[in-house]
């Protein structure tokens, strides 16, 4: 996370209009304690530390009938239950647990949300010249089939277009992307960018979408206009959806480290609810910037 203060798109005012209330599931951390006294002391989030004494008997009833029951003795199935029953609006998790922890249990008590068949994640960047993009997945699915891609790819546009919606560009334009341009190569793994392509098309027919692209003719207009011409999204894109999760991985880190951008995640989603997770290295103000983002999310799905 960029350092404290940086807020390029007005999340924190976003936040505190909205009310949301963030549950914080690392129990007995500090840096969560100072976080949730900073974002309840500068009205950005309604927020608390997990509680045992939150459990009763409507949590037990809906623990126990989980396809997969959870055990309410963790604190962060309780934290994704209160979620999950609408008495928070948000988790942030993670600092003191693993990622595939709290992967585990937003599955099992939230599950995957109606009309996507993974959980992925992506990052969001803020460029040096100011403008905001996203990457998927750069963190969750190792090896995506089409359909997880098409999910990857929906759920990632979805994240873009709450982060940036104070921008001038809100609108989501998603580039597949591959080694390959419109056919200039074949292989079964430009089918499988193609096909993902294909199904985000007949999921969501209102969102730009355009693949298979490689990254140039996604990103520079003459470039995307000589290798597809007509596309809606080439030379334009500014969603990027990579095909595994080597390129994902790799790629959002040469943003980051060559590029220069303020990179934000990894942001989880396709998750049936507000969920994040936090690195076991991050500071009391990293907690505290997640959870804004989580409450910006809560309050758009609100809308
Ligand atoms: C998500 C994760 C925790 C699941 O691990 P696991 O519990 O060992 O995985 P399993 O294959 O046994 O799956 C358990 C259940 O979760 C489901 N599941 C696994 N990954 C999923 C995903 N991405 N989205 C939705 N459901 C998923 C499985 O379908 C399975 O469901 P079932 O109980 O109905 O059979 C694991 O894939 C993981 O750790 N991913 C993160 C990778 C990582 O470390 N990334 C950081 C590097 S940047």
């Amino acid at each position: 996370m960029p350092e404290e203060g940086a807020d390029p798109f007005g999340w924190s005012e976003t936040a505190g209009a909205a009310g949301v209330r963030v549950v914080l599931a690392d129990i007995g951390d500090d840096r969560a304690v100072d976080a949730a006294e900073t974002l309840n002391s500068r009205g950005l989030a309604r927020t608390e530390v997990v509680d045992p004494g939150w459990v009763d008997d409507e949590m037990r009833e809906f623990a126990n009938g989980l396809r997969k029951p959870v055990d309410l003795d963790d604190p962060l199935n309780v934290a994704m239950a209160s979620v999950a029953m609408g008495r928070f609006d948000a988790c942030v998790a993670g600092a003191s647990r693993s990622t595939a922890d709290v992967l585990r249990a937003a599955i099992r008590v939230l599950g995957v949300a109606p009309g996507h068949d993974a959980v992925s994640s992506s990052f969001f960047f803020v460029l040096p010249d100011g403008r905001p993009i996203a990457y998927g997945d750069c963190g969750v699915i190792p090896d995506p089939d089409a359909a997880q891609l098409a999910s990857i790819a929906i759920a990632t546009a979805a994240t873009y277009s709450e982060l940036a919606a104070n921008h001038a560009d809100p609108e989501p334009r998603v580039a597949m992307l591959s080694f390959s341009t419109k056919g200039s190569a074949e292989h079964d793994k430009v089918d499988k960018v193609r096909d993902g392509t294909e199904l985000v098309r007949q999921r969501a027919p209102e969102l730009a979408v355009d693949g298979e692209l490689q990254f140039d003719a996604a990103w520079v207009p003459a470039i995307g206009e000589s290798k597809a011409p007509g596309s809606p999204v080439a030379g334009q894109a500014n969603v990027f959806i990579f095909p595994d999760l080597d390129a994902g991985n790799i790629a959002y880190k040469i943003t980051e480290r060559l590029a220069g951008a303020d990179a934000y995640g990894p942001l989880l989603q396709g998750i049936d609810g507000v969920v994040h997770d936090l690195s076991r290295g991050c500071s009391s103000d990293d907690i505290v910037s997640v959870s804004v983002i989580a409450a910006v999310q809560a309050s758009a799905r609100r809308r």
